[in-house]
């Protein structure tokens, strides 16, 4: 599979072949398909009617067992008939709860029309044999049991998991295939924090034709973008309402679940408390009025229910995460360019994701002083540079590319050894926003373009603006063996901007 070229001949209508030609983009771009990126949603696996099986699954006596099936399905977006891809016939998938030191097996059957796998997006578990190893290719009609055992000293925190087989990710995720996991511990144990009223937010969207069909992604075009949906749900919902005790405090762990979509989240009239960042605690509070997840990243927050009583709307506010240098972004064709589809759909315009009403009063919770401690990394004893940008290769077309080369499942692209700390520099030499990911191990932010993180704290995804550099320290612990880095803007990735990392012993 030549995974860092685009093709996007096939479905072109003359008219936007034209436009795209005298723009002088080139035809360098349009270059033969040998195979599609495309057309995965078109699933000719027949339609499953609803099911209705538990939205959550926990663990009990150390062990979290269960059977996870994707499959076509006929799902409700709140009033609206919609036809995804479905763990278990829902939209989001259900919920994974699980305990440090617990087993997980999951049962995993593929009924999708294409193949596919399960990554656990943040875990700290083995990147091999039937662990969060996302190189497996689980074919259609296959059957896969994943096992693997949370570790004792596993952050407590907000996870995900969704499919990770290359060259098809954005397509299945888009197509509505993701779920939570959770770790819960000590950090749930803080007084305040147990005291709060919690919620789970799961940010997707989503393209959908008149009767609630996924839009083939051939048509919309959005995929050097990053395809983004205008149909933006909240656990499944558009705009669902949540409810905040009067003087209490609501705690919402967020994940952003879409492939390309970037969330720049307010709340009218209430900052947010920001208690963990992807799937760990911080070591206090940090308040902040707007809070920006790229795809990927979650975020934990407080919010305190100390306002008029009334209803107040969650905000997806304008952020530009800029376009293809050549193509103009949001240019050419006007807001929705072909190149652009729905790109960049939040550019200009707030939306309304959910709406927040006060429930009868409770005895006031203050927020909490102190969270749990976040370590001082090492010194680094190796420090690399990665440049993240995008590219015409001749003869090749347009590319996605880590130190310009594009993903290839066989070559090797960096090795660490176990038990080591590293400084990675990620710069970003294009005219798009990448938000980087790291499998396996988490990692602190030291410094964007050289000026320090005004906090400490762990992640899994960090957003690399348009040249902009950004300083990542990794502690490589507990596992060997081969897994990836790469965009989280999943077109991208599936296009060639990923690589392979394998820690040595
Ligand atoms: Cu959320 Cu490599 O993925
Ligand atoms: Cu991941
Ligand atoms: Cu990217």
């Amino acid at each position: 599979m030549e995974a860092g070229v685009i093709c996007i001949m096939k479905k072109i209508n003359r008219r936007h072949f034209l436009a795209l030609a005298s723009a002088g983009a080139g035809a360098a771009i349009f270059t033969s398909c040998t195979r599609g990126n495309f057309s995965q949603t078109s699933p000719k696996a027949s339609l499953k009617p609803a099911i209705d099986l538990p939205k959550l699954h926990k663990s009990s006596n150390g062990l979290l067992e269960v059977d996870l099936e994707a499959s076509y399905r006929a799902v409700k977006l709140g009033d609206k008939q919609a036809y995804l891809l479905a763990y278990n016939g829902q939209v989001p998938a259900p919920r994974l709860e699980a305990k440090p030191g617990d087993k997980v097996r999951i049962r995993f059957t593929n009924n999708l029309s294409n193949p596919t796998n399960l990554h656990q997006h943040g875990l700290h578990i083995p990147p091999t044999g039937n662990a969060d190893n996302v190189f497996l290719n689980i074919k259609p009609g296959e059957t896969f049991n994943y096992e693997f055992t949370i570790p004792k000293n596993h952050p407590a925190g907000t996870f995900w998991y969704h499919p990770h087989r290359h060259g098809l990710v954005a397509e299945q995720l888009f197509g509505g295939l993701a779920g939570l996991f959770v770790v819960r511990g000590d950090f749930d144990e803080i007084p305040e924090i147990k005291a709060a009223k919690e919620e789970f937010l799961v940010l997707q969207d989503f393209a959908l034709d008149g009767e609630g069909k996924l839009v083939d992604s051939e048509a919309h075009m959005s995929l050097m973008s990053g395809r983004e949906g205008d149909l933006i749900t909240v656990n499944g919902k558009p705009n669902p309402s949540f409810s905040i005790p009067q003087n209490g405090l609501l705690r919402w762990r967020i994940v952003n679940a879409s492939p390309s979509r970037f969330y720049q989240l307010m709340i009218e009239n209430h900052p947010f408390y920001l208690i963990a960042t992807d799937g760990n605690a911080l070591s206090e509070p940090v308040e902040t009025n707007q809070l920006l997840l790229t795809p990927g990243q979650r975020a934990e927050v407080l919010i305190q229910g100390n306002q008029q009583p009334g209803e107040y709307r969650l905000l997806n506010l304008p952020y530009n995460r800029g376009g293809m240098g050549m193509m103009g972004g949001r240019g050419m064709m006007g807001g929705r360019g072909m190149m652009g589809g729905n790109n960049n759909d939040n550019n200009n315009t707030s939306a309304v994701l959910a709406t927040v009403n006060y429930d009868s009063a409770v005895e006031t919770i203050p927020l909490p002083t102190k969270l749990l401690s976040v370590p001082i990394l090492p010194k680094p004893q190796q420090v690399r540079r990665f440049t993240f940008n995008h590219g015409m290769r001749p003869g090749v077309g347009m590319a996605f590319l880590i130190n310009g080369k594009s993903y290839e499942h066989q070559r090797i692209d960096t090795q660490v050894k176990l038990n080591t700390v590293e400084d990675w520099e990620i710069v970003n030499t294009g005219t798009m926003d990448h938000p980087f990911h790291l499998h396996v191990n988490h990692f602190q932010v030291i410094s964007r373009n050289g000026t320090p993180e005004p906090y400490r704290s762990w992640r899994d995804t960090v957003l690399v603006r348009k040249g902009e550099t950004v300083r990542i320290r990794i502690s490589f612990r507990d596992y060997t063996g081969k897994t990836v880095y790469h965009c989280h803007i999943l077109d991208h990735e599936d296009l060639g901007m990923m690589a392979n990392l394998e820690i040595l012993n």
